[in-house]
């Protein structure tokens, strides 16, 4: 069993290590407070080749694997949730063309989607089918040549922002999962528009929005996959997604203590600096074993990923505890700031707002046992 990191995964975090440095980090606050949407980053991610991580070079892809995704992802987080949880959910609708599309449609859609000119974003979730992915309401038809999608679909990351869009539509209600089918919408299709944006507690400069789908006449070449496998397809996209939502909260818990440590060996009370104070140091010990255990299960996972191992339980159980990690590591890193950890001139604040989604997007936490537990008693 190795541990170690190859030479290309190390020259990944070194360059996206830079790429936080110079572009991220001087906005991210900035971002939080006014909730703008940073396209510019996006797109530059794009031109560095960020988005084409894991994608083969015939689709303009960098090749490469899971775990430099997972890399990427965990080094934006500790700078910012906002911009590792566009990045994330972009993955996950180039994951699905690339893994369930046709030839026609990866030609089409994967080489803007990877070079950064187009963003994705994937929509299940409905006002009556969130932790209940199954009651979906919106519906697809075929019309002749074309499907006519009708419906709403809520809390939709990216969306408002994206410009293609991986819909989930029941095909057939009789059938129960089996009727639903996954769908590729473009941002400007007549009947298709952008509902209420969301103002979030945390993950503020992403973007999350209701999309309403009335009459939206698309080809029926934008099936994504077969009819009837759309469940499936988004259960697969969920899966792989739950790892990066891992690698955001190992990210932010990081992050967190990044500022934690340095922090403590600033700031002097009672004559001697924090760090000094036995108490605070188990904090930290503390804090410390569960980001350890996130890393393991967090690269152990994208490890299995790469290796073509089924991952559905680990998926979830990284999710589970690295989310978990997350809101725990930042709640203790505001603390151990004492009066600055809750002032917005510091970023412990931030973090904690934005650790909380990672209990919950992707599967809530109580959905994560749902799987783990249906995985291990099978
Ligand atoms: N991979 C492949 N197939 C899978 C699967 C997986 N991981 N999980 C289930 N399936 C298949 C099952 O094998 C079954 O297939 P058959 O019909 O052939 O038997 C079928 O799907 C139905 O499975 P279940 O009976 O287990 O389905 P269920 O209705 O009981 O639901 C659930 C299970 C785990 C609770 C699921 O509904 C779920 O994951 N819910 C949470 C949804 C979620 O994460 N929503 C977040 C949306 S996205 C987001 O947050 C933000 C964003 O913008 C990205």
């Amino acid at each position: 069993m190795k541990f170690d990191f190859t030479r290309e995964h190390l020259m990944v975090r070194q360059a996206i290590k830079e790429f936080v440095d110079n572009e991220i980090s001087p906005i991210s606050a900035d971002i939080d407070k006014t909730q703008r949407f940073p396209r510019e980053i996006f797109e530059k991610l794009g031109k560095f080749g960020f988005c084409a991580i894991g994608f083969p070079k015939e689709y303009d892809g960098a090749e490469g694997d899971e775990i430099s995704k997972t890399i990427v992802l965990e080094e934006i987080a500790k700078k910012s949730g906002s911009i590792s949880a566009i990045l994330s959910v972009h993955y996950l609708p180039v994951n699905l063309i690339f893994k369930f599309g046709t030839e026609a449609q990866r030609k089409k859609y994967l080489p803007k989607m990877v070079r950064g000119q187009w963003l994705g974003a994937f929509a299940l979730t409905e006002p009556n089918a969130g932790s209940d992915a199954s009651n979906v309401q919106t519906t697809a038809v075929l019309y002749e040549d074309e499907y006519i999608l009708n419906g709403t679909k809520c809390f939709i990351t990216n969306g408002g922002e994206a410009d293609v869009y991986v819909i989930l539509a029941m095909t057939d209600k009789s059938k129960g999962t089996r009727g639903m089918s996954a769908f590729l919408v473009e941002k400007d299709t007549p009947g298709f528009t952008i509902g209420k944006i969301e103002d979030k507690m945390g993950i503020r400069a992403s973007s999350t929005a209701e999309l309403i789908l009335e009459n939206v006449k698309i080809p029926k070449e934008n099936l994504l996959g077969k009819i009837g496998e759309g469940f499936k397809i988004a259960m697969v996209g969920l899966d792989g997604g739950r790892i990066g939502i891992s690698a955001q909260s190992l990210g932010i818990a990081e992050g967190a203590m990044e500022e934690t440590i340095k922090y403590l060996k600033e700031r002097a009370q009672f004559g001697k600096p924090l760090i000094k104070f036995q108490g605070l140091q188990w904090y930290l010990a503390e804090m410390e074993a569960k980001i350890d255990a996130s890393r393991l299960l967090v690269y152990k996972v994208s490890y299995l990923k790469d290796s073509g191992k089924p991952f559905t339980k680990e998926a979830a159980v990284a999710k589970l505890f690295a989310s978990e990690t997350a809101m725990f590591v930042t709640h203790k890193a505001v603390q151990l700031h004492g009066g600055y950890g809750f002032m917005t001139d510091y970023p412990l604040e931030r973090m904690m707002r934005d650790a909380k989604i990672t209990e919950i997007y992707e599967g809530t936490s109580e959905v994560m046992k749902i799987v783990i537990a249906s995985q291990i008693i099978k």
